[in-house]
């Protein structure tokens, strides 16, 4: 019998394709190429499966040209990438790679936070650039975590993992704002208190978004948001692109009507707005939240756990549309 097709958009560990290679007949990206999404269509033409990462976009025009797709597996907990609307109507089942990631992801969360509040890498630049010549009592003085106000949007798993380090490790007032409350056991664990957003905003001393990106949260903190910060706040993205805007970010940074600002994720990435690289009080990484070996290695075999498993006529681990099996 012969194997199902399956295409690997991205380069990932070659343990990973060794894996997928026993169970499936695999075309993959290996050489790390970047594929328009006419690209990437072409290439999963008359494939049965693909593994997938943030950055490959699946929806209806893709679907419509891949009429031989069955699933889609992404190695990311976020999958706005996919059209899950156009995937279930295509009876093509999504999957994600949640769990696997909270820790280290919350971790960076952290590390983000700490290196904007404490002026990190800002002062790191001024030193390399062989500017110090002499101490002085407010040189880089940034602001305190510990105690300080920490503010949540988006109380899912990261979040809370940013709760708790808050809390527990740093001594810090934990409140959130979220879609749902969390059920009271869960706000004790976090230490978490519960408020509107227009008093998170207000509130915090460091805000931290972790919500996921959807057209419904598209410029959820956006100049009007801002305005209601703290100006000496500091506001830190984990979350997606789009969910800040990124202009009305760079002028509220230009003009210090918010301290700082840690960013992993962007508008438009790996594109950053021009504004955002020349304003100094803000940290900038390129989405690697999630990047620690270990735990990227976790996610790849997550979603080729997804493959193998549906492929083998067995559930698999995490989909996000799984009303797809069941009309199958
Ligand atoms: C995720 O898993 O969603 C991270 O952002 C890595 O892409």
């Amino acid at each position: 019998m012969s194997k199902p097709k399956i295409l690997v958009a991205r380069a990932v560990f070659p343990e990973i394709i060794a894996r997928l290679e026993q169970h499936f007949e695999v075309e993959s990206n290996q050489s790390d190429e970047t594929w328009s999404k006419a690209q990437l269509t072409e290439r999963l033409k008359g494939k049965d499966g693909a593994f997938t990462t943030g950055g490959d976009r699946i929806d209806g025009e893709v679907l419509a040209a891949c009429p031989g797709l069955k699933i889609c597996a992404n190695m990311a907990v976020g999958y706005n990438n996919f059209d899950i609307d156009a995937m279930t109507a295509a009876g093509v089942l999504a999957t994600n790679a949640p769990d696997v990631l909270t820790e280290t992801t919350a971790d960076f969360g952290f590390a983000l936070l700490m290196a904007t509040a404490r002026r990190v890498t800002e002062s790191e630049h001024y030193l390399r650039a062989g500017k110090w010549s002499k101490w002085s009592y407010d040189m880089f003085a940034g602001s305190d975590i510990h105690g300080a106000t920490l503010g949540i949007l988006g109380m899912g798993r990261i979040g809370q993992g940013i709760a708790k380090r808050g809390a527990h490790g740093f001594g810090m007032k934990v409140i959130y704002h979220n879609r749902s409350r969390l059920d009271a056991s869960l706000e004790v664990e976090c230490k978490a208190r519960y408020v509107g957003k227009e008093e998170l905003l207000k509130a915090a001393d460091h805000l931290v978004l972790v919500l996921p990106y959807s057209p419904a949260s598209h410029h959820t903190i956006g100049a009007a948001e801002l305005a209601m910060m703290k100006p000496t706040a500091t506001l830190i993205n984990i979350a997606r692109g789009g969910i800040v805007d990124d202009a009305a970010l760079a002028a509220a940074l230009k003009d210090k009507r918010i301290s700082a600002a840690g960013l992993d994720v962007f508008e438009g990435e790996p594109k950053v707005h021009p504004d955002l690289l020349t304003v100094p009080n803000v940290v900038l990484t390129p989405h690697i939240a999630s990047a620690t070996i270990p735990t990227r290695l976790a996610m790849a075999s997550l979603a080729a756990d997804n493959l193998i498993a549906f492929f083998g006529g067995k559930q698999p681990l995490t989909p996000l549309n799984p009303g797809v099996l069941a009309i199958k």
